[in-house]
């Protein structure tokens, strides 16, 4: 049966309540074995990781040489603690325990080897990360909203894992109140740390997965998400997700086109006010 043919078949079958948008998506991204051959013949996972990284400028942050807090909490009692924390103290968050949480949450982990190291030289990039992903493609891009972060100025900022550097998207004062009056989250945000922006570029991703690239995207935001969780309670942190925004509003002020990359989730971390 040709792709077409399936397609008919399962829209006129399905009950009325599922001729929904997400159903209608959800149930046009299923795999079948009729489907399987339109998927882009498996490249390699040096193909599919290979980004071409932008030229470092004056106002970018580099945190290579930061050394991290390491931090001693067994993985069973940071499972144990982590909550949503939405009540945060009026403190600064070091640049130290900052790094150690970036490393955590989004860091690369394997060894280079000699050929990645040339890689890395000729701007390419091919090491795996501290959380998984579909294709080893990677979508998802962190960017930061650095809000009291000591010797970070206050700004937005894409952060390469790879470089383990910040690259600054804008310090503007009116970026910044757009992108906070952006945020519905409901309760007081003015105390957190930071802001944690999970960013999908679809291009590189659906060439290789079509319909299906849109659930592996927002999967892999969050293991992402997750592992930020993770490494704040580690971190004597807290954190909480957050999907109450205007996507374009955010978008606009990250330079995003809204298309080809757009935000997929939010999570806000800050040092827990306590009883
Ligand atoms: C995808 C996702 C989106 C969420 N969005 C919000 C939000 O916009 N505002 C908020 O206060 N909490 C948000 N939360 C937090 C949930 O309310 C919270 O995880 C839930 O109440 C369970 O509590 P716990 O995280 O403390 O275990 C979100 C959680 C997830 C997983």
């Amino acid at each position: 049966m040709n792709k077409d043919k399936h397609e008919v078949k399962l829209l006129q079958n399905i009950e009325p309540y599922a001729k929904t948008l997400d159903m209608l998506y959800h149930l046009n991204s299923k795999y079948t074995r009729g489907l399987m051959h339109r998927l882009s013949p498996r490249t390699s996972f040096k193909q599919h990781s290979t980004i071409a990284r932008t030229m470092p400028k004056e106002e970018d942050i580099q945190l290579k040489n930061v050394s991290g807090n390491p931090c001693n909490t067994t993985f069973k009692d940071v499972l144990a603690i982590r909550r949503s924390i939405r009540d945060f103290k009026p403190t600064r968050l070091s640049k130290s325990t900052f790094t150690e949480l970036l490393r955590m949450a989004v860091g690369t982990i394997h060894d280079e080897t000699s050929e990645e190291k040339d890689e890395i030289k000729n701007n390419k990039f091919t090491q795996g990360r501290t959380y998984p992903s579909a294709g080893a493609i990677y979508p998802i891009e962190v960017y930061v909203f650095a809000q009291s972060i000591d010797e970070i100025a206050r700004g937005i900022y894409r952060y390469e894992c790879y470089t383990e550097t910040l690259v600054s998207i804008t310090k503007e004062q009116k970026d910044i109140e757009n992108f906070l009056n952006s945020i519905m989250a409901g309760f007081d945000i003015q105390n957190a740390h930071c802001f944690i922006l999970f960013v999908s570029n679809w291009r590189t991703i659906k060439e290789k997965y079509l319909a299906r690239a849109y659930r592996l995207a927002l999967l892999e935001a969050g293991h992402v998400a997750q592992n930020f969780c993770l490494s704040a309670s580690a971190n004597g942190l807290g954190s909480v997700m957050i999907s109450s925004y205007y996507d374009k509003e955010i978008e606009d002020v990250l330079k995003l086109d809204g298309i080809n990359q757009s935000i997929v989730s939010m999570q806000i971390i800050g040092e827990p006010k306590g009883e």
